[in-house]
């Protein structure tokens, strides 16, 4: 038997999974951290956490089988997050992480130096507060002797490859996330590294994600149990990593996450782009080819937010129970509670209830919650498919896909049948698939998928009944956030 690791950096924990070559789960670790918010807006974590976290699953997975029939592994995870080291390695700031917020002066500085449509023809998206060009001009502007030091500029999955092989590298979907990436040509781009004075030696070597870019080293297999003879690939984004693992690697194959962020995204075999910078476009972890997605910033953050906060005594299961057999009564929730990037690419923007009364109990609002976040994925849909672009067959995976009332109101929503995989761990098997084929035991990444992922699939079938009461709240929904929008200009003046 061969087996392969699928990591991912995520922004609660770090999960480490063994697949054998069937990509049947073997043994699956997590190990959480935590976030530090020091002002509002402000999203940090610690790059040693997640190496911590790695190693302790790491740790768990090498007395599971023979270490030396443990191929290779692959690591993927949160995007766009900076992580800066010093001349001997060390972290020298905590990571600003992709929802951080705070950096919407650098966003205007960038729009300044550029030009919002000569940005978007370099790298195929807007500039914004998510992407790593902003973080790291931040940096440069708010702590300029932490940039003086700073020698590695790395992404969070970047740096444990860093921590695991010895190697600086990342790869093509996760860099074309950073905002000073050349999306078309899968290399940095000279124009704006240039622009902004950033010398390209800060930044490690570009690879695709199935590259090799090194073995686990001496150290880390003494602390771990595993072999040196493991390869490490570069590795993907976790939402290209997702696509992988949900085998969403031919044009117009899509898939939908329900994590933290909700994404959509949408395999192409060309670097198509919004040219308003609505949706991303960014290079997939598949060889020539690339993805579009639309990404709203408050998906399982608003339902998680909601149950901290209103409904703690319940659990997810028991809140779905609850509201299966009732309606929102005409309660409409905007999901804006950090910002957002598709449709209103707003880091300003605010959430809302609207059409409360004294009436309605948590589980209406519990519903209202999952249907704006529903619309806002609608959105994220409407919005590539103007790019001339089909969604077909769309898989969703992420944390919010074991919810069977959530699949149905996703699937009513858009007026789409939906597929679920029994994986839910997509994103890790993603990498697992990439390793695979990094280590020769597959040829190519379709054979690897054909093998690994599941191809029994399980179908949400939307409801045609259910059409005309979400076509008639989607549009009202839309107009909220112009309300909403105008309320809080108003509230500034
Ligand atoms: C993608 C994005 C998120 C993060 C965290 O652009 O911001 O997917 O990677 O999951």
């Amino acid at each position: 038997m061969s087996y392969f690791i699928g990591i991912d950096v995520g922004t609660s924990a770090t999960k480490s999974v063994l697949f054998d070559e069937t990509g049947k789960i073997i043994f699956s670790n997590s190990s959480e951290y935590e976030l530090i918010q020091p002002q509002n807006g402000w999203v940090q974590q610690r790059p040693n956490d997640w190496k911590n976290a790695t190693v302790e699953t790491l740790k768990s997975i090498a007395p599971k089988v023979s270490v030396d029939e443990i191929k290779g592994i692959g690591v993927s995870g949160q995007m766009h997050g900076l992580v800066v080291l010093d001349e001997n390695n060390n972290v020298l700031y905590d990571s600003i992480i992709w929802c951080d917020q705070r950096t919407e002066k650098e966003v205007n500085q960038i729009i300044d130096t550029i030009g919002k449509e000569r940005y978007i023809d370099l790298t195929l998206n807007a500039p914004n507060t998510s992407f790593t060009l902003s973080k790291l001009l931040w940096l440069k502007n708010n702590e300029p002797d932490v940039f003086k030091k700073t020698r590695k500029v790395l992404l969070p999955k970047d740096y444990i490859n860093f921590c695991l092989t010895g190697v600086f590298s990342t790869d093509v979907s996760d860099a074309s996330g950073t905002g000073y990436f050349d999306v078309k040509g899968r290399c940095w781009s000279e124009e704006i590294l240039n622009a902004f004075d950033i010398n390209e030696k800060l930044l490690p070597q570009v690879y695709e994600s199935l590259q090799v870019v090194g073995n686990i080293t001496e150290n880390i297999a003494l602390q771990t149990g595993l072999s040196t003879n493991t390869i490490v690939v570069a590795g993907a984004g976790d939402q290209a990593a997702a696509a992988v693992g949900h085998s969403v690697i031919k044009p117009g194959c899509t898939s939908i996450s329900l994590g933290t962020s909700g994404v959509v995204f949408t395999a192409v075999d060309k670097p198509v782009c919004d040219k308003f910078g609505r949706t991303h476009t960014f290079c997939h972890a598949v060889k020539n080819m690339w993805h579009i997605m639309g990404v709203t910033q408050g998906c399982g953050l608003s339902v998680n937010w909601f149950r901290k906060n209103f409904a703690q005594e319940y659990s997810y299961a028991e809140l779905d129970e609850n509201t299966k057999e009732i309606t929102s009564d005409g309660i409409i929730y905007l999901p804006y509670l950090m910002g957002e990037r598709t449709p209103h690419l707003d880091p300003n923007c605010r959430g809302s209830f609207t059409g409360i009364s004294v009436n309605h109990n948590c589980f209406n609002f519990y519903r209202a919650v999952l249907e704006g976040v529903c619309f806002s994925i609608k959105d994220c849909c409407e919005v590539i498919c103007e790019s001339g672009i089909d969604l077909n067959t769309i898989k969703v995976g992420g944390g919010g896909a074991k919810s069977k009332l959530w699949l149905q109101i996703l699937a009513d929503t858009i007026t789409e049948n939906l597929y679920t995989s029994k994986c839910v761990e997509s994103g890790v098997l993603g990498v697992a698939i990439l390793a695979s084929v990094g280590s020769g035991y597959y040829n190519s990444v379709e054979e690897a998928s054909a093998k690994m992922t599941d191809s029994n699939l399980a179908m949400t079938r939307f409801n045609p009944g259910k059409i005309n009461y979400y076509n008639s709240t989607y549009s009202v929904y839309k107009n909220l956030y112009f309300a909403v929008k105008s309320a809080r200009e108003n509230k500034n003046d």
